[in-house]
């Protein structure tokens, strides 16, 4: 194709007006309700080193086997594009040593995973985050899941699903291993080979395999949470008893494990029903990452803004892009350069103006502002340059009365 030349890469979209605003209404409204929880910005580069990906991660999960962009630098070292954001921003807390001990960061940015691409799916995508540092504590746990519910109501979003399920500690990590190898042994021959093969890799990856095979087994299994502790399964509770405290609805999910191996105790996942069953709008958990000689551990999510969008849209909560307040209209040359300084100055004072630059005719003029979605036209001529009026025509009824240019921006506000 000829225009290909033009097109971003599979997999990736240029993001620009009108679309744009819906993404400027989410990241407005998610840097609203962020503030209001006490989370500060934290932006850490899009490539790094692989090695933080692959130790907190882990080697064995799916984004780190199959979907990391990687590269070589000149000077031989190993890099990728981030696939997600949490590894980046530990990264950052261990260097700050123990002023990073309660950290509470977000973010919000491109990720990068080389998925096949479908809806909702890309390989550049967009996540808001947050990490909040500290050990393991269920209130720090229910008050990180209140938030990102929070963040989705404050965006528009009505109908979201919060399910919920812990990983238990890493003790209890190693029981459901051994416990789901001995469920699923029998039903080895009714897996696929890439379930067999996470079977004797990393095991917990197979009950997070999505086809139909996989899944018909795993019914016949035991929930993970059958081989966790005692006080696992009490932790998980603490934090139900805080959601249900803050009114925040959430179902248990005792098959729900996630995909990334630095889970430790809780973890959850967001859905919304127009995204289909395995799209999940947003993740997050409890975890512990070791970088160099410590360990950190925290708590946090990321939401997909693309399923988010999708999301809002599929509800019908679409965001408008707002035209211009008002589009100055010139007959003649003398109207046309008292409107530019009139444009000049109304913008000083916050108002969003626009006019014809090049004084074309009123039809190609009223043209222009009809395109741009002006809710008023002012316009001028000699005639109301001697008397130091404006015609202002209100866009949406039609109205159009003279008002002395002091009065305009109050008859905007006024009126509006
Ligand atoms: P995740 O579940 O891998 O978690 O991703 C979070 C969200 O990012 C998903 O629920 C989804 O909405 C979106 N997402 C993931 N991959 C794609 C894709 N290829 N295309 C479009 N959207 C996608 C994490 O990334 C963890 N870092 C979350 C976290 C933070 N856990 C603790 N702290």
């Amino acid at each position: 194709m000829a225009s290909d030349r033009f097109n971003p890469l599979q997999g990736m979209s240029d993001i620009s007006f009108p679309e744009v605003a819906a993404w400027q209404h989410l990241e407005s409204a998610s840097r609203q309700v962020l503030h209001r929880y006490g989370f500060q910005e934290v932006r850490t580069p899009l490539l790094e080193r692989q090695d933080v990906f692959i130790r907190s991660l882990g080697e064995t999960t799916d984004v780190v086997q199959k979907e990391m962009y990687t590269l070589e630098d000149r000077g031989g070292r190993r890099l990728a594009l981030r696939p997600e954001g949490t590894a980046g921003v530990i990264r950052h807390v261990a260097g700050l040593g123990q002023d990073g001990a309660n950290a509470r960061l977000y973010y919000m940015g491109p990720m990068f995973r080389a998925e096949r691409p479908q809806a909702g799916r890309k390989r550049q995508f967009h996540q808001v985050g947050v990490e909040a540092i500290g050990d393991p504590d269920p209130v720090r746990d229910a008050e990180v899941i209140a938030l990102q519910v929070e963040v989705l109501r404050e965006a528009g979003l009505k109908d979201v699903e919060v399910s919920l399920n812990t990983r238990g500690t890493a003790e209890d990590q190693r029981n459901v291993q051994s416990g789901l190898r001995e469920a699923l042994e029998p039903f080895r021959a009714d897996l696929p080979e890439e379930s067999r093969n996470r079977m004797d890799g990393n095991i917990l990856r197979v009950v997070d395999a999505k086809d139909e095979a996989s899944q018909a087994v795993l019914e016949q299994i035991p929930p993970v949470t059958t081989w966790m502790s005692t006080e696992s399964l009490e932790y998980l509770d603490e934090v139900g008893g805080r959601l249900e405290d803050l009114k925040i609805p959430f179902s248990l999910k005792p098959r729900l494990v996630r995909g990334l191996d630095y889970y430790e105790h809780t973890i959850w996942e967001i859905s919304h029903a127009s995204l289909g069953a395995q799209d999940a709008l947003a993740g997050g958990g409890r975890y512990a990452i070791s970088m160099g000689n410590r360990t950190i551990r925290g708590v946090g999510f990321a939401l997909g803004m693309e399923r988010t969008l999708m999301a809002l849209a599929a509800e019908g909560q679409a965001v408008k892009p707002s035209g211009p307040d008002l589009f100055l209209a010139s007959l003649g040359e003398a109207a046309h350069r008292e409107n530019l300084k009139f444009m000049q100055a109304l913008r000083g004072q916050g108002v969003h103006v626009r006019m014809d630059l090049h004084l074309r005719n009123m039809k190609k003029q009223m043209n222009e502002a009809n395109r741009l979605d002006a809710s008023w036209v002012g316009i001028r001529g000699d005639a109301e340059l001697e008397q130091g009026v404006l015609q202002l025509k209100n866009m949406d009824t039609g109205d159009q009365t003279a008002v002395p240019v002091n009065d305009v921006i109050h008859h905007l506000l006024s009126t509006s």
